[in-house]
């Protein structure tokens, strides 16, 4: 039987040197996700408790966005803290009074409750395994989580009828605009006492999100992407699961009109321009859509290193491979971010932040 997992390859152009993360992000920025719009020229952040966790309130220019932050109890200096976006946001985790974001559009999964765009009560505390904050917190992390709908409608039609598109301009795409949220995330963790180190997380497209926001901002210190696929770390030379024919046809809010990659460029290179800082790949052996084999080669090809066991070898024996600041992990099972994925990623970061 054949394995769909592993399909034509093209092989991938080595990253060279002159490819450093400006020219790669200004490359990215040309052909793929559009640029993100410039910082604003502040934020302000107001802090009120919120059950076990406290809710900030970030006013940007006008306009006012909510997260959560967790941070735990004990804590000796400053928490290293990630942040994220999330399909539903903080009222996905259990045990917050959190209110709902009654505007926020989002494409919610089955799994968590979704039916229609809109946030709702029967999704309260739907994705604790999606957000383990006890193990985030043991392994010495904080997390920081607000709801992507809030920031950016995930709908083709509506994504540019509130939140930041209307306040930026027409000229961002939608996971740039996702991205520009990520790092007002890092703006408001770096504006907080008692916080320090920021790792962007996502899953999917959010994993895209983060993967376009760490290698454009310096700030941020690792990222865990999840599942993140095509326009994430599956690049286009592996010829499985979504293209980015498919992605545009369907969300064609999320990147550039009319994206595409020149020869030579590849997600390899995005991957390669968050480098030194650590980068966690995870995928699921049966979310074939995502491409896990190809995610797994781009990020050999972006190490630069040698001596990662062959995809082979990476598909039979799964679980955690690491070379340098670079990471893996293979599980078993769907297209999801589960507590396993959180155990692989924080076995890497809980070590390097501590
Ligand atoms: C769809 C889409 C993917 C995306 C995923 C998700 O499957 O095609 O590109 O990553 O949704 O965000 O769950």
């Amino acid at each position: 039987m054949t394995n769909t997992a592993f399909g034509p390859w093209r092989g991938l152009a080595p990253v060279r040197a002159d490819q450093g993360p400006q020219e790669v992000c200004d490359a990215f920025a040309r052909h793929l996700y559009g640029p993100v719009p410039p910082a604003p020229r502040g934020i302000s952040i107001e802090r009120e408790p919120c059950g076990p966790a406290e809710r900030l309130t970030l006013g940007i220019g006008g306009a006012t966005f909510d997260a959560l932050l967790w941070l735990p109890d004990r804590r000796r200096g400053p928490v290293p803290v990630i942040a994220a976006l999330d399909f539903l946001g903080p009222l996905g985790v259990p045990g917050v009074p959190y209110p709902i974001d009654e505007g926020a559009i989002i494409c919610a999964p089955q799994a968590l409750g979704g039916e229609g765009q809109r946030l709702a009560e029967r999704m309260r505390g739907r994705s604790p395994g999606r957000w383990p904050i006890e193990a985030i917190h043991e392994a010495g992390f904080g997390l920081l989580l607000s709801c992507y709908g809030s920031w950016v409608p995930d709908d083709p039609d509506a994504w540019q009828s509130r939140g930041l598109a209307p306040r930026l301009g027409s000229g961002y795409a939608a996971i740039s605009l996702w991205a520009w949220a990520l790092m007002r995330l890092v703006d408001a963790a770096e504006g907080l006492e008692g916080v320090g180190d920021v790792v962007l997380a996502g899953h999917s497209r959010l994993g895209k999100a983060a993967l376009w926001a760490g290698a454009n901002d310096p700030r941020v210190a690792g990222v865990f992407a999840n599942a993140s696929g095509c326009a994430g770390a599956a690049p286009e030379a592996h010829l499985v699961g979504e293209t980015l024919a498919d992605l545009t046809r369907r969300y064609p809010h999320w990147l550039r009109m009319g994206a595409g990659l020149p020869e030579g460029l590849d997600q390899h290179h995005l991957l390669a321009a968050i480098a030194p800082r650590l980068l966690v790949v995870t995928g699921a052996r049966d979310d074939i859509w995502a491409d896990p084999v190809g995610s797994y080669r781009a990020l050999c090809a972006a190490s630069g290193v040698n001596g990662w066991p062959d995809p082979a070898r990476m598909w039979s024996e799964g679980g955690v491979v690491r070379r340098g600041a670079m990471c893996h992990a293979l599980r078993d099972g769907e297209h999801d971010l589960t507590p396993q994925d959180w155990s692989a990623a924080l076995s890497v970061l809980g070590g390097a932040f501590s």
